[in-house]
């Protein structure tokens, strides 16, 4: 009996000897099923209590059991010591003060940028924003704006055509922000002031000046009396706010069918102030900027409105054109090139 309680004491005393001089975890390891495992003296003799009378079980039960789980308990300490032991803590410093390490962040699009820029001062002048869609009938891009087929001035935009089936009306990638115009005018009544901007598509080669992807915004102001001196003024007022310089405006004759009568429209040099010319402007102080002009009544009757009862002015011009002059970028073809160099600059 008390031979059977020495012989539990000694296990537990050889597990503690070995386990407090233990270095590596395949010695810890080897330890454990030597004084744990199923195998070991001590399973053995927890074995051998069933042999016992009951009396002596009752004595040595529990310090048995006591032992088992204060070598487990050992064990799982051992094992923790080991762990922390193989830390380098030199490593594992912290420097508290040290300043963080800026996660690289996205940011918005240049043109996307450019874009709600423009919007935002058509809005605070009190224009509508309006979307179109950009897979447009040929109704609104073409016939709606006074461009029947066969007339020349479809020429002036090389279209992407989808490809439809007999009988259907024909879709096209809608090649100006125009095509919103009537049907805006469709669903609304004069007065108003709407802005469209928005992806148009042509069917052109690419250069540094051209895409056939890009982006372009419509003004159209419509009431009983809008005039071509209100159209000077709102493009002065938008063209000043937007390059944050005083510009003068010039309009000259030109033609476009949704327009009578129709111009193209400068802008005065940013660079030079148009006074005096300079590499900016070529030499001549003004700069193009795009067409417009006063809404040609055939347009309002396409809209369903009632002949010379309104006047409307209107103007379309690229977003990629004016980001290109505001921040100085050498082509177009940057904008869609998904080169972070050029992006992460804006
Ligand atoms: N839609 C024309 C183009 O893309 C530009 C334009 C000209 C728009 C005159 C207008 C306008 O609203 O009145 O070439």
């Amino acid at each position: 009996m008390n031979e059977f309680k020495k012989h539990v004491v000694d296990i537990q005393n050889e597990a503690f000897a070995l386990l407090a001089k233990v270095k590596t975890e395949a010695d810890l390891n080897e330890i454990e099923i030597r004084f744990l495992g199923r195998k070991s003296e001590f399973n053995a003799l927890l074995k051998s209590l069933k042999d016992l009378s009951p009396e002596e079980r009752q004595t040595v039960g529990p310090l048995v059991n006591v032992v088992k789980q204060e070598m487990i308990k050992a064990f799982e300490e051992a094992q923790q010591k080991m762990k922390l032991d193989s830390i380098d803590w030199e490593k594992e410093r912290l420097d508290v003060t040290a300043p963080g390490v800026k996660l690289p962040e996205g940011h918005l699009h240049i043109l996307t940028q450019v874009q709600r820029e423009i919007e935002d001062i058509f809005t605070s002048m009190g224009f509508d924003i309006a979307q179109g869609p950009e897979i447009e009938t040929e109704f609104y891009n073409f016939d709606a704006l006074n461009v029947p087929e066969h007339h020349p001035a479809r020429d002036m935009q090389d279209t992407f055509w989808i490809k439809s089936k007999e009988g259907q009306e024909r879709l096209l990638l809608r090649t100006h922000t125009s095509a919103a115009q009537v049907r805006y005018m469709q669903t609304h009544t004069p007065p108003f002031r709407l802005m469209v901007p928005g992806r148009v598509f042509r069917n052109e080669a690419t250069d540094t000046t051209h895409e056939h992807t890009f982006s372009q915004f419509e003004v159209l102001m419509v009431s009983e009396d809008a005039n071509v001196g209100n159209l000077k003024y709102v493009a002065q007022e938008f063209f000043s706010r937007f390059f944050k310089t005083e510009v003068k405006i010039r309009l000259r004759p030109s033609y476009f069918p949704f327009t009578e009568p129709s111009f193209e429209f400068d802008i005065s040099c940013m660079s030079c102030g148009g006074e005096t010319g300079c590499s900016a402007c070529r030499n001549n102080g003004w700069l193009e900027l795009g067409g417009a002009g006063m809404v040609n009544q055939n347009v309002f009757v396409n809209a369903g409105y009632e002949r010379n009862r309104y006047q409307g002015l209107a103007w379309g011009l690229g977003i990629e054109r004016l980001a290109t002059m505001k921040y100085n970028i050498p082509d177009v073809r940057l904008f869609h090139s998904g080169d972070t160099r050029f992006l992460s600059q804006f």
